[in-house]
């Protein structure tokens, strides 16, 4: 693994040298194809979070760009895994689909496999591809994904596996090809990397440290991006709420929010993930006074004990996350709350769980996201001494989930027969005489109308709340 991925090049000359690839690597599907006597097919397969899912955009964007087909199938001539490391399980999930992938290239001469994202950038993992999964052709980390073209060129003239790997960059690149999953809405990347090192995260090792990207560069691609047809778009970085420190010129998320929402033609804004130790008044105020942007928040509570809290790192404790809830639900009364929480984190006590069970039935959470945690090599937590027993762990588990979905299920329901903004997103896939829409807060909308309504916002009055969806009609006083 090499240190610091530096090359002399600018950001701008980095992007002109990768569209020089992109043009070989043309050439060599080209080629390929001809041998086939048929055009190639691609699969990217994500693995994790919004972030990834972003890059795979990316890596379909120079996929397509260079004369493979989109294809969801893992029969594809090329398929690439984009793998997330957060948990041990995605680990094991990519080894095990790995063996179904090796049956298929040995049927398939013209069968290509690479690998990236966050799982890649553990040199275990690579030294494990190295000897036991000869063969894959490609291997590649968090830090380089934009020089995918030059890599592929790279494989296409060798005979035996790439791996470029690099622990860290300072590069931003812009401008490379990207192929969006959804024509209306889209994830913007406004920051890279994680600084905070919570105890049990291994994202700070693998995504590197935080990088801002240009406020102007941001919009410029929103604004690209509302001029192809997107309404809504998810601002992405692993803290939102420290964005823009370490810019030349310095700007807020909260700035930030306010530029984007200026945006003609943009309906929706949201953004992920806020870090409450940073969430500030401004950002508060910001998102009641910006009309695009969602009345939705994801602020991961990771446990309600200040305890744990603090060997978590998490530099907040439970007041001081309780009095953020408070004063976003004064501010914007109607917000939607969402949260990550893990169980069985090193030495968590009855008492540290029954306070994060108190913290959810004070908070109420719209929905949450719970983990049982995973140790990861190389966190300060993997070396902690009182790791906790599993079987305790799972009956945490299971009785926070319980009164998560409870509380869930109580706060959906309360909307039901209410008339909300829904911004109609797509034509139903199983039935055409109805449009899929969702509400500001995220949840899914299906309610009787026509293509042309999507894009466009509409008052639905919540016929009925199935649970995780709602039925709805367009409101008469729409
Ligand atoms: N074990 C369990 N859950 C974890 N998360 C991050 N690291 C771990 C781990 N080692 C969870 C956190 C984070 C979410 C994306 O994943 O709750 O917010
Ligand atoms: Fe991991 Fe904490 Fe960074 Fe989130 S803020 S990515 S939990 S280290």
């Amino acid at each position: 693994m090499r240190d610091l991925e530096i090359n002399g090049l600018t950001g701008e000359e980095e992007t002109r040298r990768q569209y020089e690839y992109i043009e070989k690597a043309r050439q060599y599907v080209a080629q390929k194809e001809k041998e086939a006597g048929r055009k190639l097919t691609c699969c990217v397969h994500t693995f994790g979070c919004q972030m990834n899912a972003r890059d795979s955009e990316k890596l379909l964007g120079i996929l397509t760009d260079i004369g493979y087909v989109e294809t969801e199938d893992e029969h594809a001539d090329f398929v690439i895994y984009n793998t997330c490391t957060v948990r041990e399980n995605a680990n094991n999930k990519v080894y095990g689909r790995l063996g179904y992938l090796s049956n298929f290239k040995k049927k398939n001469p013209h069968m290509m496999i690479a690998l990236c994202g966050c799982m890649m950038q553990e040199p275990t993992v690579v030294e494990k591809i190295r000897k036991s999964y000869r063969f894959v052709d490609l291997v590649f980390g968090t830090h380089n994904i934009y020089k995918f073209a030059e890599l592929l060129c790279n494989r296409m003239e060798s005979d035996s596996m790439i791996i470029d790997i690099w622990k860290d960059t300072d590069k931003i690149v812009e401008d490379l090809p990207i192929r969006r999953k959804f024509s209306f809405k889209s994830g913007v990347n406004i920051m890279f990397g994680c600084n905070n090192f919570c105890s049990y995260c291994i994202v700070p090792y693998v995504r590197g440290r935080e990088r801002s990207r240009e406020p102007k560069d941001i919009i410029r691609e929103i604004e690209g991006l509302v001029a192809d047809g997107v309404c809504e778009v998810m601002l992405l970085g692993q803290n939102v709420n420290s964005y823009g420190k370490n810019l030349e010129q310095p700007v807020t998320f909260a700035e930030l929010l306010r530029e984007v929402n200026k945006i003609e033609g943009l309906k929706r804004i949201r953004f992920m993930t806020s870090h409450p130790k940073d969430l500030s008044d401004d950002l508060i105020l910001a998102m009641k006074e910006c009309d695009k942007v969602c009345k939705h928040m994801h602020l991961p509570l990771q446990s309600g004990s200040s305890r744990i809290l603090k060997i978590m790192n998490r530099h907040y404790d439970k007041e001081q996350y309780l009095t953020i809830v408070k004063k976003l639900r004064e501010a914007i009364p109607d917000i939607a709350l969402t949260t990550d929480i893990i169980v069985g984190f090193p030495g968590e006590t009855e008492e540290d769980f029954q306070e994060t069970l108190e913290v959810v039935k004070q908070v109420e959470y719209d929905s949450a996201f719970t983990f049982i945690y995973s140790k990861r090599t190389g966190t300060p937590a993997a070396a902690m001494e009182d790791q906790c027993d599993p079987a305790e762990v799972k009956r945490h588990f299971d009785l926070l989930l319980k009164e998560v979905q409870q509380i869930s299920a109580k706060k959906a329901m309360a909307l039901e027969g209410k008339v909300m903004e829904v911004l109609a997103e797509e034509q139903n896939t199983q039935d055409a005489s109805l449009i899929t829409g969702r509400l500001s807060n995220n949840s899914v909308v299906h309610f009787p109308g026509t293509p042309d309504m999507i894009g466009k916002l509409f008052m639905v009055k919540l016929t009925e709340c199935k649970g995780f969806y709602y039925l709805g009609e367009i409101a008469e006083n729409a």
